[in-house]
């Protein structure tokens, strides 16, 4: 859908890795609303994915970052503003890596170094990139940032290991930044709980599948979409929201809310049918 809710304003998408990627999605819908940007990536993912597909077709520069590095994340905010010629309207951080996940490591046998770079990835890098910006003073008043977060920042899904640690340190980020951001600059800064969605980070989860079946099935609305997810990133980044900061907000077709669903418990008891099992009478 073409439009000009962000027409005239500039921003960096971080985490385009290919076309599944949440934030290839919101690159594409942020230019088809009229918005020039800055794409951004590790070095490792620039080299491997399909970034530059993405530049060539929105029209945008790429900048190698990695978000775990001071320098890179002040070249890019300081090369982003040469590029639009001065400050600019609006950050999305879409990036998640956990070792633990990544190398199928139960959470209660993580070495701490391991939980330390899940962190540092996957949440201390929104830290590094609002200080950073703020520092600069990059960041238009009325401008706005937002991270991609998940449900198990609040409650435990098992299989997620500790990004469910690492998005709960995310959203206090945004939290605790976005008072400050908000009070000297105007500046908004969110989350979006985002449901499970077929990624590749998301599809590193341990029973993916299991996870995207489940909460389809207790969600009223059924799980969203990258594309629906790309939608409200849009809309958080124009001037529709201009005063929704601080916030989790939840894009997950009512599963936050549920506890039982009727699709839910009819498989669930379907299962017991199958099997010719005593599965029912175990605690
Ligand atoms: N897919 C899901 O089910 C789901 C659900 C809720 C939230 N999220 C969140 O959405 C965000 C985007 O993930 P996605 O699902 O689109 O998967 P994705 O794999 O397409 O994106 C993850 C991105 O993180 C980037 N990244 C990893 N390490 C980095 C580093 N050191 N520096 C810079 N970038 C780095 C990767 O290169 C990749 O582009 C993540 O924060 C993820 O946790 C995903």
């Amino acid at each position: 859908m073409e439009g000009s809710l962000l027409k005239g304003k500039k921003g960096i998408i971080f985490g385009a890795l290919n076309e599944k990627s949440i934030a290839w999605q919101v690159a594409l819908k942020a230019w088809q609303q009229g918005a020039q940007l800055v794409l951004t990536n590790s070095p490792v993912a620039v080299r491997m994915g399909s970034i530059n597909e993405l530049a060539e077709k929105t029209g945008s520069k790429v900048i190698t970052a990695d978000a775990t590095k001071m320098e890179d994340i002040d070249n890019l905010l300081s090369g982003s503003m040469k590029i639009f010629g001065g400050q600019f309207d609006f950050i999305l951080h879409s990036i998640g890596m956990s070792p633990n996940v990544r190398k199928d490591i139960p959470y209660e046998q993580t070495s701490y170094e391991n939980m330390l770079k899940t962190f540092d990835i996957s949440a201390l890098s929104f830290h590094r990139i609002l200080q950073t910006a703020y520092k600069l003073d990059a960041i238009k008043e009325w401008g706005s940032v937002v991270a991609l977060s998940y449900v198990a920042a609040q409650r435990t899904l098992t299989g997620y290991n500790d990004m469910g640690d690492a998005k709960a340190l995310l959203e206090s980020i945004a939290r605790s930044f976005g008072y400050i951001y908000g009070r000297d600059r105007k500046v908004r800064i969110n989350t979006i709980s985002q449901s499970p969605t077929p990624t590749t980070a998301g599809a590193g989860i341990h029973g993916f599948d299991s996870l995207v079946d489940f909460s389809e099935r207790m969600s009223p609305l059924g799980n969203a979409t990258a594309e629906e997810c790309a939608d409200y990133c849009v809309a958080l980044f124009s001037d529709l929201t201009r005063k929704v900061t601080m916030q989790n907000l939840y894009h997950d077709g009512g599963f936050s809310s549920m506890g039982m669903s009727l699709k839910a418990i009819e498989q669930y008891k379907k299962s017991f049918e199958e099997c010719d099992c005593d599965e029912k009478d175990k605690g």
